[in-house]
């Protein structure tokens, strides 16, 4: 049994209520809905498909005919009942983005079993040649199912307030290990006849769909702690277990704060650097990029991050994508707790002032507090940015001074409590606080200003910033060098991470050519092989046009493929009109190959 916990018995609730409705998915779950996913398929590399079949369990309402799923581009061959006689069923019309619906004439059956395969450009599989991992001898795959890519290669209801259980067999070239985000039930895999291997998983608990994630290729495991461990590539391993090595006591921190970690294992799966996120928190095994390994373990945040997200998102997880924030906020603010107690309230609040840097520039960003994108909850093409992170984070945080620790850690275990393995809504989340916090309090309800945090734009007076005395210092280097310092002289040796990032952004956009060349020279800043530094200097180069840093953005963005160390240097170029867009096609034109499709078809859209 994976679970500390035993899953609870029966299918998990759906909510009914208008605001529950998901517009991104066709499913109509009070109809007929998907309880439990069987899938069994080939990772073909040849032909970059997965086939075989996924077994559904069905549960229809009383008179139910059809069941609608969710599908992108698959190719169906036929679909039978759990006795493989042939049902009925048709495609609807596709629709950019979202795909199109695949409605099964039910005829009674309670388990269906689709035969198919996924596209090549299936927009949640990234298929990496082997020149794009690190060992460069086999190729590998990975996928991201969130927000709604998995439908890319699963026929199923995709959508988060749909929760099902999941069991998968796996066939994989003899040379590959394949990992899932389940109990690993075959580590080492069956031998088959032909060569190839299987391996098989399981997930007990009923998760939302975008959860259900697989990689596969030269992935070598270490133990980390008696619950913990690190997969990755064999070339990256050693340096993937050394930047981890907290990660058992993160996960004791993590329970220590919110109750018990409810999902057996927490692994952590390193992969190449083309992983379009930091970390994806799929469950029993975070994936994470490369580029977090800074050698110093200033960016494990990342892992409390994704970590955080066992509570807010997979346990407790947004009803629809509107409700993102719920997932996004929550984790952000419990990120934080948690290298608060792990670490030191230094870090933690260096860490918190940077959320709250750009949640200013995010609000700037998305034309001002008044626009309608900076809303947690309302926006229907989605929060501004990382507004879900930064600004639903201030909220948490700005409940928290208001009500006091003791009492809002208090609630926020209960709330996981009361809601796990569920599905939330915006609307849910303030009527269990006003239930369970508020209580009537007639003053503390005003001092709150719930709903202007959750459906109105900007930030509402109330809002708490925490603040960095040690970022305070690295401001004052600013102030010396935009006061015309010599790089050499300021108090750089040792900055971490976190510094730079203060230090570059704080500079003033509009630098001379010298002031640039003395910054790279006196610190290596286009050489830097931590790629968080490495984005935000070439972002202050591009937006001077500084042209001795181009042959280390090209470098950097045909290596590198997270969309959020990436994307602003597009962003940047294309703002530099004729100077930087020729620039940025040439860029794209030779790293494209090399990127996610989540990536291509946000980077497409910025540079079409
Ligand atoms: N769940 C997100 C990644 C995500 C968000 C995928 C929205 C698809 C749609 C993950 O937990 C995340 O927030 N990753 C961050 C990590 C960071 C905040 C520490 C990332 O990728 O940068
Ligand atoms: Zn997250």
């Amino acid at each position: 049994m994976i679970a500390a916990v035993a899953p609870p018995a029966g299918p998990a609730p759906i909510l009914t209520t208008p605001e529950a409705k998901d517009l991104l998915s066709f499913a109509e779950p009070q109809i007929a809905r998907v309880t439990h996913v069987d899938l069994d398929l080939v990772a073909d590399f040849a032909t970059r498909t997965m086939q075989g079949t996924a077994a559904l369990d069905i549960l229809a309402a009383p008179g139910a005919k059809q069941i609608i799923l969710d599908t992108n581009h698959l190719t169906i061959a036929k679909i039978t009942d759990a006795a493989g006689r042939p049902l009925n069923w048709s495609i609807g019309a596709y629709k950019d983005y979202i795909g199109a619906p695949l409605t099964i004439d039910l005829g009674g059956a309670k388990r269906i079993v689709i035969h198919y395969a996924s596209s090549p450009e299936a927009s949640a599989l990234q298929w990496l040649p082997p020149e794009l991992t690190a060992g460069k001898k086999l190729p590998f795959l990975l996928s991201q199912g969130e927000s709604i890519n998995n439908r890319s290669w699963i026929p199923t209801q995709d959508s988060p307030g749909i929760r099902q259980s999941w069991t998968a067999r796996i066939v994989v070239p003899g040379n590959l290990t394949a990992v899932m985000s389940g109990e690993r039930l075959t580590p080492k895999g069956e031998d088959l006849p032909d060569g190839t291997h299987a391996y098989r998983f399981a997930m007990p608990h009923a998760v939302p769909p975008y959860l259900i994630a697989i990689a596969i290729g030269d992935i070598a495991f270490r133990p980390l702690g008696p619950r913990t461990g690190v997969y990755a590539e064999p070339a990256t391993i050693d340096r993937a277990a050394a930047e981890l090595v907290d990660t058992e006591k993160m996960v004791t921190t993590a329970e220590s704060l919110y109750g018990p970690y409810r999902w057996g294992r927490y692994d952590v799966l390193v992969l190449p650097p083309s992983f379009p996120y930091g970390g994806m928190e799929n469950p029993t095994l975070t994936f994470a990029t490369p580029t977090f390994l800074t050698g110093d373990r200033a960016n494990v945040s990342l892992i409390a991050h994704e970590l955080a997200h066992s509570w807010s998102g997979n346990l407790v997880t947004n009803a629809t994508w509107s409700d993102a924030w719920l997932n996004e906020g929550f984790t952000t603010y419990f990120e934080n707790r948690i290298m608060e107690r792990l670490y030191s309230p230094a870090r933690a609040a260096t860490e918190a002032d940077l959320v709250w840097d750009g949640l200013q520039k995010d609000l700037k960003d998305a034309g001002g507090p008044a626009a309608p994108s900076t809303r947690l909850h309302g926006d229907p093409e989605g929060t501004f940015g990382q507004l879900d992170y930064f600004k639903g984070s201030t909220f948490l945080r700005t409940i928290e001074k208001t009500v006091g620790r003791a009492r809002w850690d208090a609630y926020l275990t209960s709330y996981f409590d009361r809601h796990a393995f569920q599905p939330q809504t915006t609307a849910g989340f303030l009527a269990d606080l006003r239930a369970n916090l508020v209580k009537g309090d007639a003053a503390l309800e005003a001092k709150l200003q719930l709903d202007r945090w959750a459906y109105q734009p900007g930030l509402p007076d109330n809002a708490v910033h925490i603040r960095s005395p040690e970022l305070e210092r690295i401001d004052a280097q600013v102030t010396a060098f935009a006061a015309g310092a010599a790089a050499r002289t300021l108090e750089a040796k040792g900055w971490t991470t976190q510094e730079w990032q203060r230090f570059l952004r704080g500079l003033p956009r509009s630098q001379q050519t010298e002031r640039l060349a003395d910054l790279d020279r006196a610190y290596g800043l286009s050489a830097s092989t931590n790629a968080y530094v490495r984005s935000a200097w070439l972002e202050l180069a591009i937006a001077n046009r500084y042209e001795p840093a181009l042959p280390s953005l090209e470098q950097f963005v045909t290596s590198v493929g997270r969309g959020i160390l990436i994307s602003p240097l597009y962003k940047g170029l294309k703002a530099q009109g004729d100077w930087g867009m020729p620039i940025a096609k040439r860029l794209y034109a030779k790293a494209r190959p090399t990127y996610h499709p989540v990536v291509v078809g946000s980077l497409d859209k910025l540079l079409d």
